[in-house]
């Protein structure tokens, strides 16, 4: 992602009720973050938070969060969220491959929306569906672990398929052309911008006991 530098964004982030500055009080314990115990999706790689926000407004009985790594990103997403009034939203700024140093345990479903494709064979392991990940996700699941994932790039959505597939996972639902599919869809900018451009979109939705 283009990353425009947003004035002020490290103030921005640091300010926002949305925004989970003080990570360490909730460690291994997210509920005390919303207060319920309603079910907790994450979504690695929110970018701006179009989809997030979309999902905690048509689904408020299930708790949101999003991770990203940027300030300047969050900084944007931030902007949109402090207008909406939703309770069932929180940010954490950082990169995935911490994730396992601060959640166990406790999530139900985990979005990967047009991530990083990382295409070159030496750059595999940074691929949010590489093993490397896959491990850590494994620690992060309450029950049955269930990743839902779309992305236009036809390279990192077959070397997901392998991957998640040799890691156990089994697939309840694929396509090809998700926006000619009947799956239920909220649409990322990053998605947007494809569709704009009438480029197919790969949809898959895995599980693993
Ligand atoms: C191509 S953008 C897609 C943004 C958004 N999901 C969408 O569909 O519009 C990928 C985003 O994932 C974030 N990202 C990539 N690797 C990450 C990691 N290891 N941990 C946290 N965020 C990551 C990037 O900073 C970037 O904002």
């Amino acid at each position: 992602m283009r990353i425009r530098n947003i004035k002020n964004a490290k103030e921005i982030v640091n300010n926002s009720k949305y925004v989970v500055n003080d990570f360490d009080n909730y460690k291994y314990n997210l509920n005390k973050l919303f207060k319920n115990n309603n079910p907790i999706h994450l979504e690695i790689g929110m970018g701006k938070g179009q989809f997030i926000m979309k999902m905690a407004k048509k689904y408020p009985n299930i708790n949101f969060i999003g991770v990203e790594r940027y300030d300047s990103i969050v900084a944007r997403a931030v902007k949109k969220l402090e207008d909406s009034n939703l309770n069932n939203v929180r940010i954490i700024i950082m990169d995935a491959l911490n994730l396992g140093d601060y959640i166990s345990h406790e999530i139900d479903t985990i979005y990967l929306n047009f991530s990083d494709p990382w295409p070159k064979k030496r750059q595999a392991k940074r691929r949010l569906t590489s093993q490397v990940f896959l491990n850590i996700y494994d620690d992060l699941f309450k029950n049955k672990k269930r990743i839902v994932m779309k992305t236009d790039n036809k390279g990192l959505f077959a070397s997901s398929i392998v991957s998640l597939s040799n890691y156990g996972y089994v697939f309840k639902n694929v396509s090809l052309d998700l926006a000619n599919s009947d799956i239920e869809n909220e649409t990322t900018e990053y998605e947007e911008k494809f569709m704009n451009k009438n480029e197919f979109i790969n949809y898959l939705e895995a599980e693993k006991d």
